[in-house]
């Protein structure tokens, strides 16, 4: 009865968990929920704030490797980052360390993870082990809200797009090749070849979640150009998209505060970006990407 009596619009509620928003454009943390051992009527209410919010927190988390794994594996199959090695005893588990005296510092640009990728991933998570004192926030952007906000006539003009995305783009990395850039980062001793993986993509630029059915603006800093044209007739669109995606009316922030944190976002409808403030201090993470949804979305 109360169901039938509730509003269209207005949300289920959660019984299993509490939900605080962390902003106004997306992004909520979640209590009451010990990722270490979750039971299926936790985990679907999860997965349902995971839907509506776009990036969830969790807060005080104990979880052991292999419990991480499996809370990863209740979203879909695991997505391996192609071009650096996980850790030796759980592979599916990317170690993103940045050490005292590295200076670039890794996911700093607003991007949609693995989008080079033909099959980008569809979730990421990161779990914090070493934080430092002050800095080291996630950014997020809700590229819904983007969609949604921009005009009839450019909705039409872009509905036809595809990007190409490229994950050798040296443009990136300053000149630099990845491997150059990792080694100055401190992670070159997990570089590994990318073999056969492929690490160029074309995507629709206008992307409907399969499962929200929303429309969202995909784009990421790997996106170089659109599909049949030059990367200077490309740009400054893609500037322009960049800078309206990432409008602070469509952003959250996260702060870590203490190791056993984790994030969760969905790369399908937003970007992260990594912010690099904490210069002179370690941070260490432990990263999982999700695999993502057959293309063409
Ligand atoms: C990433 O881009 O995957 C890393 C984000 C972060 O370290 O905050």
């Amino acid at each position: 009865m109360a169901e039938a009596l509730r509003n269209a619009t207005e949300p289920m509620p959660y019984e299993r968990i509490a939900v605080k928003r962390i902003a106004g454009a997306m992004g909520a943390e979640i209590e009451g929920a010990d990722l270490a051992k979750l039971d299926d009527a936790t985990f679907a209410e999860i997965h349902r704030a995971f839907l509506e919010h776009q990036a969830i927190f969790f807060r005080g988390q104990d979880i052991t490797p292999d419990q991480y794994l499996a809370f990863a594996k209740r979203w879909g199959g695991i997505h391996f980052y192609p071009y650096m090695k996980g850790l030796d005893s759980h592979p599916e588990i990317f170690e993103l360390v940045k050490t005292e005296d590295a200076t670039p510092v890794f996911g700093n640009r607003w991007h949609s993870d693995q989008m080079y990728t033909p099959i980008p991933a569809k979730a990421t998570m990161l779990y914090a082990k070493e934080l430092p004192a002050a800095g080291g926030d996630t950014m997020f952007a809700n590229l819904y809200l983007a969609y949604d906000a921009l005009s009839d006539g450019m909705k039409r003009m872009l509905a036809g797009l595809e990007t190409y995305n490229d994950g050798e783009n040296k443009q990136r990395y300053g000149g630099k090749s990845r491997a150059e850039w990792y080694g100055a980062a401190g992670m070159g001793g997990k570089l590994h070849a990318v073999q056969d993986n492929p690490v160029v993509a074309e995507h629709p630029l206008i992307r409907m979640h399969p499962e929200t059915g929303r429309k969202a603006l995909f784009i990421g800093d790997q996106s170089r150009r659109f599909a049949g044209m030059t990367d200077e007739e490309s740009k400054p669109l893609i500037a322009f998209l960049m800078a309206h995606a990432t409008r602070p009316e469509f952003t959250c922030r996260f702060r870590w505060q203490a190791p056993g944190a984790l994030a969760l976002w969905d790369n399908r409808c937003c970007m992260h970006y990594a912010v690099a403030d904490y210069a002179g201090k370690r941070r260490v993470m432990h990263r999982i990407t999700v695999k993502g949804d057959e293309a063409p979305f």
